[in-house]
């Protein structure tokens, strides 16, 4: 292949650099192509358009491949540990023994909301989306850490990310608590990361909640799968606020915003309601099956299809075997998970699916996971967000750290009236 691509439009010809990749498909630099052709390029749902140079996840749809900073996915699940892919996505390698320590230590200093942003919980009515009370909550972070507006150097950015990464579980058990009536339980400094989560969420003041080894190892997992997918809908949310020099707070309550809609992150909800439909006679899963192909029906298939994958989501690969490993650990059943089996079975054995390549994505298997925690299922998207944090934080430090680094702001195609006269108001 040449180092250029040549477009040519009556007689004229331009030659186009190629960017080249590490690894998949290098692209056309076409930043020129508008100086040098009069035109623009045209892509509606930018799902051929690469919108910066990123060295944080690598995915290969075709080949069902997903690696954080070059690791295969797979390689993270022997002994799931959370923080360490937290610090492993943002400071771009595998900490050592005393950095993770450190870090460790750093959140657990951060752990506390301030009692201010405590009581704003109180003002929230008792049944408001906790999405919605995720990305407030989030944004509200900058009245109280007003120092993190303005992040420059390294240090400032590695506070204001413990902060986030901290914070984030603490406003989350806190949201679930409230809707639930439930008094908020402090953070506990003798936990881990996700222990410190389950205990926020589950422990009542006269009773601990008990954190067993296979309910923590599963959400550290759940986690760590979450944690990056490139430039997705939501980290690409957080890019374009990002490009403003919008602040991390702000830019990362933006990609929660993203997230919550259900063809995005949203998708572990619906997945769970189509299931339990499924569970209580409400629809077969095969009338299930026919109304997802059916394009006059609103039904999809949640959990099904990916615009990178065309292949098994190796996430969901991996969710799928822990699903029926920590059942069988717990020693209990979820009937949604027969479900949930026989109609990927269906729907992998159906022309619709096979010719489109649709699979099971991460949030086909995601929700049962939650569901065995116990995590309820109005919870399962802010369980999404908060493995997703890093993933965030990371790319937007990159995109924050990189000198070229300029606003996004994609052009039009303008289809609208040609210039027409304003007619006054008495004579419309
Ligand atoms: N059920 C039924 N049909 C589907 C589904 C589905 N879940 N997913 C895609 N298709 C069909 C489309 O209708 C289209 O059909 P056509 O060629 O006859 O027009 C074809 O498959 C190709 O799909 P696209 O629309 O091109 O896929 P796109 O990349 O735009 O969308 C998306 C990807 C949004 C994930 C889509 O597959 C979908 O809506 N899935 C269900 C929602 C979901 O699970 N979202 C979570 C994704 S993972 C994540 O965000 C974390």
């Amino acid at each position: 292949m040449g180092d250029t691509v040549t477009v040519i439009h009556g007689d004229k010809r331009v030659e186009l650099p190629i960017v080249c990749s590490a690894d998949g498909d290098p692209a056309i630099d076409i930043s020129q192509l508008r100086a040098k052709t009069g035109m623009i390029t045209y892509d509606p749902s930018l799902a051929n358009t690469g919108i910066c140079q990123s060295g944080i996840t690598f995915v290969d749809g075709e080949r069902g491949i997903l690696r954080y900073r070059g690791i295969p996915i797979e390689q993270f699940t022997e002994k799931p540990d959370f923080v360490e892919v937290v610090w492993l996505l943002i400071f771009g390698r595998l900490p050592k023994r005393d950095e993770l320590a450190e870090f460790s230590e750093l959140l657990t200093e951060n752990e506390l909301l301030h009692e201010g942003m405590k009581q704003q919980f109180q003002r929230i009515p008792v049944d408001a989306p906790p999405m919605a009370i995720l990305s407030a909550t989030l944004t509200s972070l900058a009245f109280f850490h007003q120092e993190f507006l303005e992040v420059e150097d390294k240090e400032s950015i590695v506070q204001a990310a413990a902060r986030l990464i901290s914070k984030v579980r603490t406003i989350a058990a806190f949201a679930c608590r409230r809707s639930l009536g439930l008094p908020f339980m402090y953070p506990d400094p003798k936990f881990r990361y996700c222990a410190n989560f389950l205990h926020m969420m589950f422990s009542i003041p006269y009773r601990q909640y008990v954190v067993t080894p296979e309910v923590e190892d599963a959400l550290n997992l759940l986690f760590i799968l979450h944690a990056d997918h490139e430039q997705n809908c939501s980290t690409s949310t957080v890019r374009i606020v990002g490009s403003a020099r919008a602040n991390l707070f702000a830019s990362c309550a933006a990609g929660v915003c993203a997230l919550w809609g259900p063809l995005h992150g949203g998708a572990n909800v619906e997945v769970i309601h189509m299931l339990e439909r499924i569970h209580a006679g409400g629809i077969s899963p095969e009338e299930c099956v026919r109304q997802a192909k059916d394009k006059t029906s609103p039904l999809k298939l949640y959990g099904f299809g990916h615009r990178l994958y065309r292949n098994y989501d190796p996430r969901a690969k991996i969710l799928k075997v822990a699903c029926e490993r920590v059942f069988a650990r717990m020693n209990r059943k979820d009937p949604l998970l027969d479900t949930a089996r026989r109609l990927e079975e269906l729907a992998l054995a159906d022309p619709y699916f096979v010719d489109r390549k649709l699979f099971p994505n991460v949030d086909f298997y995601s929700g049962i996971l939650l569901r065995a925690i116990g995590i309820p299922t109005n919870m399962f998207t802010v369980c999404f967000a908060i493995g997703r944090l890093p993933g965030w934080i990371a790319q937007w430090k990159e995109q924050h750290t990189d000198p070229s680094g300029k606003i996004l702001r994609p052009r039009q195609v303008y289809v609208g009236p040609t210039e027409t006269n304003y007619v006054p108001m008495s004579q419309r």
